[in-house]
């Protein structure tokens, strides 16, 4: 697979296979195509040339919203709507409190069963300004685990949270075996670094006439 921005190229003949279950660390320097490359993967960039496939089914042939059924990116700068924690964990659909409170946990927004109540009801105003940018990260990280996505795709998505809570959601998501996740990070922890079974290193490099492969 190629991609270009306009007519800057940024990938080139890419060839990678993503394993179900795997944990992936992207690493390398800003500029040099992580993101874009996760946003190919999630449907959300088209116009690539080559082929990218989703268990043995062509990406032009699923189409995109299907994709985002299955794939979740998550960005730095996650979407909120004005309402409640529960009405942007919810959206349109219908959870129960035990339901939306057990992913509040797994996203450390919470630290105990009891907190979960008050903080559901919790406002979090115009554009979510009432919570913290690390808050925002984590409450789109606990919308995903609650419609069960097992592909999550991470663009520096706890890079406003605080050291010792990124690590422990990481290790969290590293640590389940259904999940499939591929992870962005300009500051990789060293508790986390061991438990990704493989790295793609950036920029992907290719040796003439063979494709870049990881
Ligand atoms: N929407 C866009 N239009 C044009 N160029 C872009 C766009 N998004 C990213 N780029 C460029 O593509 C290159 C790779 O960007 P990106 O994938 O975001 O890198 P990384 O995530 O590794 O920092 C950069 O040179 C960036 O400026
Ligand atoms: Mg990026």
């Amino acid at each position: 697979m190629s991609f270009s921005y306009q007519d800057q190229p940024i990938l080139q003949d890419v060839s990678l296979t993503i394993q179900q279950g795997h944990k992936y660390l992207l690493a390398g320097p800003s500029g040099a195509g992580k993101s874009t490359l996760l946003k190919l993967m999630a449907g959300y960039l088209t116009g690539y040339q080559g082929q990218l496939v989703f268990h043995g089914q062509d990406y032009r042939a699923i189409g995109q919203a299907a994709l985002m059924d299955r794939i979740l990116y998550l960005t730095q700068t996650p979407q909120v709507i004005s309402g409640t924690v529960a009405d942007n964990l919810a959206l349109t659909a219908h959870y129960s409190a035990a339901e939306m409170i057990q992913v509040l946990r797994r996203a450390a927004l919470i630290t105990t069963d009891a907190e979960g109540p008050a903080f559901l009801k919790q406002n979090v105003g115009a554009k979510g300004t009432a919570l913290s940018g690390g808050q925002l990260q984590r409450l789109a990280l606990a919308r995903g685990l609650l419609r069960g996505y097992h592909i999550l795709l991470l663009d520096e998505g706890t890079s406003a949270v605080d050291g010792p809570t990124a690590v422990q959601i990481e290790q969290d998501l590293l640590l389940d075996p259904r999940l499939t996740l591929l992870m962005i990070s300009h500051t990789p922890h060293a508790a986390t670094a061991p438990l990704f079974d493989h790295v793609i290193q950036f920029p992907l490099t290719k040796t003439a006439g063979t494709p870049a492969s990881v």
